[in-house]
């Protein structure tokens, strides 16, 4: 019998995630369904009943609804307390659990960029204090940073942010504000985009990488375009730059792994495919 997966978010008809999942059920000749349950906020309670009655194999939780449908799952793993937020959702029996792949997802595809890892983890800056920021700090956590810097243009987000991720020990956690990013370069072993400037109708992210070391490696979650004007500025350093389309691909396998159980590759195969979907959208809303 067919068995059903899916997304809940809003909006979500531009998501990659059906092609993703859909290529690996393929691959592996899983019977089962990957699905979009597009979701308003004032729908989520309804939805999330609705699919405790479809016995679901398992879903996905995007924006808006990653720390809200908290209250409709029955328990959350120690990654999803960790980041306060779930992206994915397990069936065990009557129960759903909620986890969070994203944390997983971009320290693979960090992994994959940039090979061995300790160089880049002894003076890490990060743009942004938002929802992506929490995913990345525990991961950053998890592989054994040793000094983190949040600069966010609203700086009491940033605040809030080192005050709860300090006390989960590990790396030394701080801020400074948003006019002082570039004279933060300077120290910097990894710089991280978390902020969705650089993305396609968003504003420009502005930073010049004059002070960054060439030893330094950069890594942007923004995926469109996927060569953002600060990886473009990176690589023109010989910076190792790694664009997001990685994290995307990654948390999907966590996910895939986690209600499949078998790890899927993230191969050349998948990411053109995406990359072709990607090119495709752009062409049509420039024609609109
Ligand atoms: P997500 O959950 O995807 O991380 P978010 O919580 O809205 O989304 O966070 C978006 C990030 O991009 C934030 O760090 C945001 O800065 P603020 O906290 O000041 O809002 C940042 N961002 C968005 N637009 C920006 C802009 N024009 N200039 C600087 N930072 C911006």
């Amino acid at each position: 019998m067919t068995t059903l997966t899916g997304l809940i978010g809003y909006p979500i008809s531009h998501s990659l995630s059906p092609l993703i999942h859909g290529y690996w059920l393929e691959q592996y000749n899983i019977d089962c369904a990957y699905k979009l349950f597009t979701t308003p906020p004032a729908r989520l309670r309804q939805t999330m009943n609705h699919m405790r009655r479809k016995k679901l194999k398992g879903l996905n939780v995007t924006v808006p609804h990653k720390q809200t449908v908290i209250a409709y799952v029955d328990e959350i793993d120690a990654t999803a307390k960790n980041i306060g937020a779930v992206n994915t959702i397990l069936v065990e029996g009557e129960k759903l659990i909620g986890t969070n792949t994203d944390a997983s997802g971009f320290l693979a595809s960090l992994k994959e960029g940039v090979g061995e890892l300790t160089p880049y983890l002894e003076n890490i800056v990060v743009l942004g204090a938002g929802g992506a920021t929490r995913a990345v700090i525990v991961a950053l956590q998890e592989a054994g940073a040793k000094r983190i810097t949040l600069t966010n243009r609203t700086a009491a987000r940033a605040a809030d942010l080192v005050e709860e991720f300090s006390q989960a020990g590990g790396a030394r956690l701080g801020y400074v504000e948003w006019e002082s990013r570039e004279e933060l370069l300077k120290t910097a072993t990894l710089l991280i985009n978390t902020t969705s400037l650089g993305m396609h109708g968003m504003e420009r992210l502005e930073l010049s990488l004059t002070n960054l070391s060439t030893d330094a490696a950069v890594i942007d979650i923004v995926y469109a375009p996927l060569e953002t004007e600060l990886l473009k500025n990176a690589r023109a350093r010989g910076c190792k730059a790694v664009d997001g389309l990685g994290m995307l691909m990654h948390q999907a396998a966590f996910a895939f792994a986690a209600w499949h159980g078998v790890m899927p590759k993230v191969d050349a195969t998948l990411r053109n495919k995406v990359l072709a979907t990607l090119a495709t959208r752009i062409k049509e809303e420039a024609a609109r």
